[in-house]
C-alpha cells in the first residue's frame, strides 16, 4: 500500500527520502517519486517513475548533472542544484489509474508550485475533478489525488478580490474539509519553503522529531534511522512541520493539540533481514520468540489463570461480560483465518456463540449487533480499512469493541474500546506468518480468559457441555506454554518441507482439505501458497469436495490433507481415499504417531502433539515453509508478491 516520507531540516533531503522510501518498500507498491525543494528557493523539482526505488535511483542518476550536484527533469523549469533540504516522497499502490510515471506521486497544481503526496482514496474526486476542469484546471494524471493540488491552487493562487488568497495551512484546511474518503496528505509549497503541511483522516501519519530537523511518514520504520521520538497524528488533525518544531492542531476548529511524543523502543534491526534470504523466512523463524513475547506476563505464576491486565475491571467488567450474548470476530485474510480458529475456541471453551465474518462483507449482511455484542477485530497492522469500516459499523450499532493487533497505537487499536496486543514484532513480508501464530495464541488465551471471568458460564446445548480432555483450562494453558518449543521442533524439519515444496512448485493447482479446525488451517495454507508462489490453490472442507470440486482432481494433482483433529480422522481418511481414487498425490499433515492416517498419504509431515485447539499454530509452520520454498523455486519476489500490499488501506 502507499507510503509517505517527508523531511525538513539542514541536511540534503534526497538521500533521507530515498532511504525512508526503501524502508517502506515492504508495504508493497508499484511506483515511486520524490519532490525536493532546493535551498536556493527556486521551484521544487520532482522525479517519479513506475517501478521500485531502484528504478527511481536509476532515473535520478540519468538526470544527474555536474557530478551529482544538480538534476534536470521534464517538470523543472530550470536546472536545480539538487541540495534541497526539504522534500516529500511517496510509494504508490495503484487504485485510480494504472501504475505509470504520470500517475505516480507527487502531484502538482497547474503552476507546479504546490506539491502533494497522498495515501488513501478520495471518494468524491470525480465531481471535484469535473468542477476543476470546468474552471480551467489542466489535469495530467488519472488519479483521485490530483484534485488536491488543484483545489489548493484555487484557494492559494486564484481567490478573487472579495475572497483573499489563503496561506498554505489555511488552504490545506479548507481542501481537507471538502474531501470525502480516507487520506494522509503531505503538502509542500514553493512560496512557503519553511514548512510542510500534513493532515490525516483514516490513514496513518506519524511525525518524527529531531534537532533542527523533523520528519513525517506513513509508518514508523521510515523514521527509525533518524529519530525515535514520534508523535502520532490522529484523525482530523493537521500538522505544520518546520525545521524548528511541529504544530499540531484540530483540522475543524484550529484548536492546538498537545500530545506527548513517545519513544520507539523496538530495535530497527528487527525490521531488517538479519542474515535470512527474505523477511518471510526470518519471520517464520521468529515465531518461537514471538509466541514467548506474546505470552509473557499473561499466565499467573501458579499456571492456573490467564492474566489480561489490559482487560481488568473497570474495563471489561463482570457486569459487561455477564450481559454478553454473542461475539463477532471480523478480519481479513490471514487474520480472518486466525479469527476462525478463535471462533471455535471461544464457542467451546467459553460457551459464547461467535459469528465469524470476512470484514469486507460484514456490513452488507446487516449484522445483528447491539450493546450485548462484543465485536473483536483481528488485524496484524491495525490499519486494514475493511476491518476498520466493520468496526465502525459495529460501534454505530452499539457493540462493545476489542481489537487484537500487532501494532500499538494503530487506528483499530485506538478506535476500539479495548486492545489486546500480539507482541510478534514488526512483520515486514507481505505474507503474514508470525502474526498469525501469535493471533491464534492470543485468541486461545482470550477464550480461556472469558471462561474464567464468566465463572465457567456455558450457554451451549447440554450435549456439548461435556468437556473433552482438551477443553480443560489447565491443560490448554500448559499447551500454550509449550508452543514455542514445539514450533522450534517443527522448524528443525525445514529441509523436509523444502524438498516437498520444490516438487510442488512444478504444479499449477493444489488443493487443501480438512474438517473443522483442520479446514481453518487448510484455508491459511492455501492463501500462503497462492499469494507468494502464484500457484492456484484452494481450500475445501474435506466433506464438501464431492459436491463439485472433486471434478478437478485428476492424475498427479497435489492435495494437502490436514488431519490434526483426532475425532475427525476417520472421516477425513475417507475423503483422502476419494481423492486418491481419482489420482491425487496426497501430502498429509498429521500428528506424531498417527500411522493410520499416514498409511493413506503419499508423503507425510508429522506435527508434535498438543491440545486440539493449538494444532493450527503448529500446522501453520510447515505450510508457511511450503509456500516459501515453492515461491523461491519459482523465482518470485517472496517478500513483495505481485499485486499485493502489506497494509491494505483501501476498501
Ligand atoms: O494487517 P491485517 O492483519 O489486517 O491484514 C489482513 C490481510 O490483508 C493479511 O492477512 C493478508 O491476507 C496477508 N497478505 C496474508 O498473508
Amino acid at each position: 500500500m502507499c507510503g509517505i516520507v517527508g523531511y525538513i531540516g539542514g541536511r540534503p533531503a534526497l538521500p533521507i527520502l530515498l532511504d525512508g522510501l526503501r524502508r517502506l518498500e515492504y508495504r508493497g507498491y508499484d511506483s515511486v517519486g520524490v519532490a525536493v525543494m532546493d535551498s536556493d528557493r527556486c521551484a521544487p523539482w520532482i522525479v517519479k517513475t513506475r517501478g521500485r526505488v531502484k528504478d527511481l535511483e536509476e532515473k535520478l542518476a540519468a538526470l544527474r548533472l555536474d557530478h551529482g550536484r544538480g538534476y534536470r527533469d521534464g517538470h523543472c523549469r530550470e536546472r536545480r542544484d539538487g541540495t534541497g533540504t526539504a522534500g516529500i516522497g511517496h510509494t504508490r499502490w495503484a487504485t485510480h489509474g494504472n501504475p505509470s510515471d504520470v500517475n505516480s506521486h507527487p502531484h502538482t497544481d497547474c503552476t507546479g508550485r504546490i506539491i502533494v503526496v497522498h495515501n488513501g482514496i478520495i471518494e468524491n474526486f470525480l465531481p471535484l475533478r469535473e468542477l476543476l476542469i470546468a474552471t480551467g484546471h489542466t489535469f495530467r494524471s488519472e488519479t483521485d489525488t490530483e484534485v488536491i493540488p488543484h483545489l489548493l491552487e484555487t484557494y492559494y493562487y486564484r481567490q478573487g478580490q472579495s475572497d483573499p488568497a489563503l496561506d498554505l495551512v489555511e488552504a490545506v484546511r479548507k481542501v481537507a474539509l471538502q474531501l470525502q474518503g480516507a487520506y494522509a496528505l503531505v503538502v509542500m509549497g514553493e512560496e512557503e519553503p519553511d514548512h510542510l503541511v500534513a493532515v490525516r483522516k483514516a490513514s496513518p501519519l506519524v511525525i518524527g522529531l529531531g534537532r533542527g530537523e523533523n520528519f513525517v511518514a506513513s509508518d514508523i520504520p521510515a523514521l527509525l534511522p533518524y529519530t525515535r521520538r514520534v508523535l502520532v497524528a490522529e484523525d482530523g488533525e493537521l500538522a505544520v512541520i518546520s525545521r524548528d518544531g511541529v504544530r499540531l492542531e484540530r483540522l475543524a476548529d484550529r484548536q492546538p493539540v498537545e500530545r506527548e511524543p513517545f519513544e520507539v523502543t523496538w530495535d530497527p534491526g528487527r525490521a531488517e533481514k538479519g542474515g535470512y534470504a527474505h523477511f518471510m523466512l526470518k519471520e517464520i523463524h521468529e515465531q518461537p520468540r514471538a509466541l514467548r513475547d506474546t505470552l509473557r506476563g499473561r499466565i499467573s505464576t501458579d499456571g492456573g489463570r490467564v492474566l489480561f491486565n489490559e482487560l481488568l475491571p473497570p474495563v471489561l467488567t463482570p457486569e459487561v461480560l455477564r450481559e454478553l450474548r454473542r461475539i463477532a470476530i471480523v478480519a481479513c485474510g490471514t487474520a480472518a483465518h486466525a479469527g476462525l480458529v478463535g471462533k471455535y475456541m471461544i464457542e467451546r471453551l467459553a460457551g459464547i456463540p461467535v459469528d465469524w465474518d470476512i470484514a469486507s462483507e460484514y456490513r452488507y449482511r446487516h449484522p445483528f449487533v447491539d450493546h450485548r455484542t462484543l465485536f473483536v477485530a483481528v488485524s496484524q497492522s491495525g490499519e486494514t480499512i475493511d476491518t476498520l469500516a466493520a468496526l465502525r459499523e459495529a460501534k454505530a450499532r452499539g457493540a462493545q469493541t476489542l481489537t487484537i493487533t500487532n501494532v500499538v497505537g494503530s487506528t483499530l487499536a485506538r478506535e476500539s474500546d479495548w486492545a489486546l496486543y500480539t507482541w510478534a514484532g514488526p512483520e515486514i513480508a507481505v505474507a503474514s506468518t508470525k502474526a498469525y501464530t501469535a493471533q491464534v495464541e492470543v485468541l486461545a488465551l482470550f477464550a480461556l480468559w472469558l471462561r474464567q471471568e464468566l465463572g465457567g458460564r456455558v450457554d451451549m446445548p447440554p450435549p456439548m457441555k461435556t468437556p473433552g480432555e482438551d477443553d480443560e483450562p489447565a491443560r490448554v494453558i500448559a499447551a500454550v506454554q509449550a508452543l514455542p518449543e514445539q514450533v522450534e521442533a517443527v522448524l528443525k524439519k525445514e529441509a523436509l518441507v523444502a524438498d516437498v515444496a520444490r516438487r510442488l512448485a512444478a504444479h499449477d493447482d493444489v488443493f487443501f482439505i480438512g474438517r473443522n479446525l483442520d479446514y481453518a488451517i487448510a484455508m491459511e495454507g492455501q492463501l500462503k501458497l497462492k499469494e507468494i508462489s502464484y500457484i492456484h490453490a484452494e481450500a475445501y472442507p474435506a466433506g464438501e469436495l464431492k459436491h463439485g470440486t472433486l471434478a478437478l482432481i485428476s492424475e498427479g494433482v497435489p492435495v494437502v490433507a490436514v488431519v490434526t483433529q483426532e475425532a475427525l480422522r476417520e472421516k477425513t481418511i475417507s475423503n483422502i481415499q476419494e481423492v486418491r481414487a481419482r489420482g491425487a498425490h496426497v501430502i498429509g499433515l498429521v500428528l506424531e504417531g498417527d500411522t493410520e492416517t499416514a498409511r493413506h498419504c503419499h508423503e507425510v509431515f508429522y506435527l508434535p502433539r498438543t491440545v486440539r485447539w493449538l494444532t493450527p499454530v503448529l500446522a501453520a509452520v510447515p505450510l508457511q515453509l511450503l509456500a516459501y520454498y515453492a515461491a523461491v523455486a519459482r523465482g518470485h519476489d517472496v517478500d513483495k508478491p505481485r499485486n499485493l500490499a502489506k497494509s491494505v488501506t483501501v476498501e
